[in-house]
């Protein structure tokens, strides 16, 4: 528990105490929601939470910052529209975008510190006053954005504050925190080696260079990645959403999943079944769909934070919780005892892997003699490959972590050298879209390429 009052230094009285603590209780227990109940909230109070919150300091002064109120349903809709699909946008009571005014701002990002500052405080005020609320960085087309509110060249919008009344059956778990000494040290700077991540190798990191398409140092290869890294990102940023049933599903992964599920074996009664890094929950998902109804499956990921969000999210997807549970994996070693295991999962999951061949022999040391792996890659012998190389790996690392695609050949070298195959097949003929089934001689250049193997 937090002290509040050292009689030493007595700084808040006695007699107050009790209520500040209960002030940052209160404070401390705001999460973020992003399943809303579509209520209205009156322009008054809105515009309260506003005047509340430009009590925060700004940069000399200035306050620079302007807010534009969103509260019209079709304008609303459209805000998610142009968020790409941000269902919270819509179901909001409303949008504060978060501006400010160009041109006369100082160094260190000075006027979006304060326009941050500004928010935080609108927050809490629309927390204390019973709301729910989500800050949103990622709000879309700026052109499309500046059209819709009227914003002036001489005026950025960088984010979204949605405000609203949660659903009653919204999510009510807080996104963990780190441990607090791992984020402050006394007089110069000290932090766990886990919780800094790997960067390619620069004279110097100018933040102001990095942007979401084109970010200079993102390290994509997780050969460079130690496994206490992998899972110190992977477990705080699968928290970046809400643990709803459907979160984390394009519709590009969906049915491409689905033609994956279809190697699956069929299993004796009872089977055990591990699944490796199902992507908070979205591939098990479809796992448990195309599983029989007696199979048991362990969901392994790399840290708690993974299995909190996902058993939360499994449980909305109202699958049967009694044949699933979630087990940790420290650097790279399944929990599973030797020939324990009657089928392996890995959806797309080697290339996010420091040492992909070193994990298949891990997959080979737990499945039962006659055990079955099902596993996919994305292949980088085929247009997504390109696509990767052109666009998605000279951006920001997305919140799974660092991948590097394998190649198709690689795949079936590594598995052939472990494991009698029983089938493969290729998934998608484009970079992008669509999940069309390739056989034969074409199994290798598709987007993904999924072969099942078997113990022998
Ligand atoms: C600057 C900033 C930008 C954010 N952008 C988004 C966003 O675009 N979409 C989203 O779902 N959440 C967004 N969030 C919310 C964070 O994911 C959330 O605050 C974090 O997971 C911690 O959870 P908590 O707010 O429940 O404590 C943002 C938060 C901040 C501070």
């Amino acid at each position: 528990m937090n002290r509040l009052r050292d009689d030493a230094e007595a700084v808040v009285p006695q007699d107050d105490a009790a209520h500040v603590r209960d002030i940052l209780d209160r404070l401390a227990a705001r999460a973020s929601c992003r399943d809303f109940d579509e209520s209205l909230i009156s322009p008054e109070i809105l515009e309260d939470i506003v005047r509340d919150g430009v009590e925060a300091p700004s940069s000399c002064n200035q306050q620079n910052w302007h807010f534009v109120i969103v509260a019209d349903p079709a304008r609303k809709r459209r805000a998610r529209d142009i968020s790409g699909g941000n269902h919270h946008f819509a179901e909001c009571s409303a949008l504060i975008y978060l501006c400010f005014q160009k041109g006369w701002t100082h160094g260190n990002f000075s006027i979006v510190q304060s326009v941050a500052g500004a928010c935080y405080h609108m927050m809490l005020s629309a927390h204390l006053r019973g709301f729910q609320c989500i800050w949103n960085a990622g709000i879309g087309d700026q052109v499309a954005l500046r059209e819709m509110i009227g914003l002036p060249e001489t005026f950025d919008v960088i984010g979204a504050l949605a405000i609203g009344r949660a659903k009653a059956t919204a999510p009510k778990n807080k996104a963990p925190r780190r441990p607090i000494h791992e984020i402050f040290s006394w007089e110069k700077f000290e932090r766990p080696s886990a919780s800094c991540y790997p960067v390619k190798p620069a004279a110097a990191y100018p933040y102001w260079e990095i942007r979401n398409d084109a970010n200079p140092y993102a390290e994509w290869n997780p050969a460079h990645w130690r496994w206490d890294q992998l899972a110190d990102f992977r477990g705080y940023s699968v928290w970046a959403k809400s643990p709803l049933a459907g979160v984390y599903v394009s519709r590009r992964q969906g049915e491409a999943t689905a033609v994956e599920m279809s190697l699956l074996p069929a299993l004796p009664s009872g089977a055990k079944v591990v699944e490796v890094m199902g992507w908070g929950g979205t591939t098990t998902t479809a796992l448990m769909g195309a599983l029989g109804h007696d199979a048991q499956l362990t969901f392994v990921e790399l840290s708690a934070n993974n299995l909190s969000f996902m058993t939360e999210r499994l449980r909305r997807e109202g699958h049967d919780m009694s044949r699933l549970h979630g087990e940790v994996m420290v650097n790279g070693t399944l929990p599973q005892a030797d020939g324990s295991v009657d089928l392996v999962v890995l959806p797309q999951v080697l290339e996010h892997m420091p040492a992909p061949e070193a994990f298949l022999d891990e997959v080979r040391r737990v499945l039962a003699p006659g055990g079955y792996v099902l596993a996919s890659v994305r292949n980088m012998t085929s247009a997504y490959g390109a696509h990767w190389r052109a666009v998605e790996a000279v951006g920001a690392i997305p919140n799974q972590g660092p991948f590097t695609p394998i190649a198709a050949a690689d795949l079936a070298t590594w598995m052939h050298t472990r494991f009698t195959i029983e089938a493969d097949l290729g998934i998608g003929a484009d970079a992008t879209g669509d999940a069309a089934r390739l056989t034969g001689d074409a199994c290798q250049t598709g987007r993904l390429y999924a072969m099942r193997g078997r113990r022998a």
